[in-house]
């Protein structure tokens, strides 16, 4: 098959879609990046910058121009918006790589939470439009720990609900590795990789792992579920509701493990330590 010239990243300036576009700059392949604001949009040298919204389709015709492939990163919209984003990328490239999530399911007829649902939304198209895809399917991203940040600048103790809550966080540079796995070889076409980091840590080990890369010690604070659930107020009810019901859940049976990662990309996933060493200048 004909080899994957030129890649448009759909959420370049994301932490993922960020990492998509420095590891395919650092290879022979072209990369253009999407960006709502390309003047905010800090690329690394010959990454081309073009404007556009996946909110309005037509605006991605000129960022789709020559392209093989794409990187897509779904901002959860409706389903005809999902629709018209997919039709246009099906004129133009002949690949595509959705950061999907791990919570889609397949065994179910309709998805049975907010998040998988949002995706499926996205999956669905995609899988009847004629385009070589894969979907990246991640379980928890360790981007998700920077919401302790705040209280880390300013403290040393982290209060949260269910810290006994183990899971396998990802570093967001091993779910785009592989993506640029997928967009540039031909060997993934049509895969469903669940991603997950290599090792279960407890959120009071993660906020432990924090205070090692910082070299100062930080602690954890237990506060109840209906405290945690009120500082949620930020994100629609029934994800809030759904996150806090899968924290609760990973206390007696830990978020899944898999060793796909390595299985694509040669190396193990990294670890949360290397995350959080990676990270100290977001929590200083
Ligand atoms: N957090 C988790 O644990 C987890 C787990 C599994 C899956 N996921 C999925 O991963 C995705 C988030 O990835 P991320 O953390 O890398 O993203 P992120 O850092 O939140 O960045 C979002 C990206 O999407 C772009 N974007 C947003 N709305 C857009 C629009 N209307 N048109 C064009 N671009 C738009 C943003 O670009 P601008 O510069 O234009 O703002 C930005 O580049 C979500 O789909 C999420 O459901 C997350």
């Amino acid at each position: 098959m004909a080899h994957i010239k030129k890649v448009l990243v759909i959420g370049a300036t994301g932490h993922v879609g960020g990492h998509v576009v420095s590891q395919l700059a650092a290879t022979d392949v072209e990369v253009r990046a999407l960006a709502r604001t390309p003047a905010a949009a800090s690329m690394p040298t010959g990454v081309e910058v073009v404007q556009g919204d996946l909110t309005k389709p037509e605006t991605l015709t000129r960022a789709l121009d020559g392209v093989d492939a794409v990187h897509l990163t779904w901002p959860a919209l409706p389903a005809d918006a999902a629709k018209a984003v997919v039709e246009v990328i099906a004129e133009h490239a002949r690949r595509i790589v959705l950061l999907s999530s791990g919570a889609v399911r397949d065994d179910v007829e309709e998805q049975d939470n907010p998040i998988g649902k949002a995706h499926a939304l996205i999956e669905q198209p995609i899988r009847d439009s004629g385009l070589e895809w894969t979907f990246l399917r991640p379980y928890g991203f360790a981007t998700n720990t920077l919401e302790w940040a705040p209280q880390i600048r300013t403290g040393n103790v982290v209060r949260g609900a269910y810290g006994a809550a183990s899971m396998t966080l990802l570093h967001e540079a091993d779910i785009a590795a592989v993506a640029v796995r997928a967009l540039t070889s031909d060997e993934h076409i049509g895969a469903r990789y669940e991603l997950s980091g290599s090792a279960r840590l407890s959120r009071v080990e993660q906020v432990a792992a924090i205070g090692a890369a910082l070299g100062r010690p930080l602690t954890w604070e237990e506060i109840t579920p209906a405290q945690a659930r009120a500082q949620m107020d930020w994100l629609p009810a029934e994800f809030a509701d759904y996150i806090l019901g899968g924290l609760a859940a990973m206390v007696d049976a830990p978020g899944p493990r898999t060793s796909t990662v390595q299985e694509v990309t040669g190396v193990p996933a990294r670890s949360y330590a290397k995350w959080a060493a990676d990270h100290a200048a977001d929590f200083a």
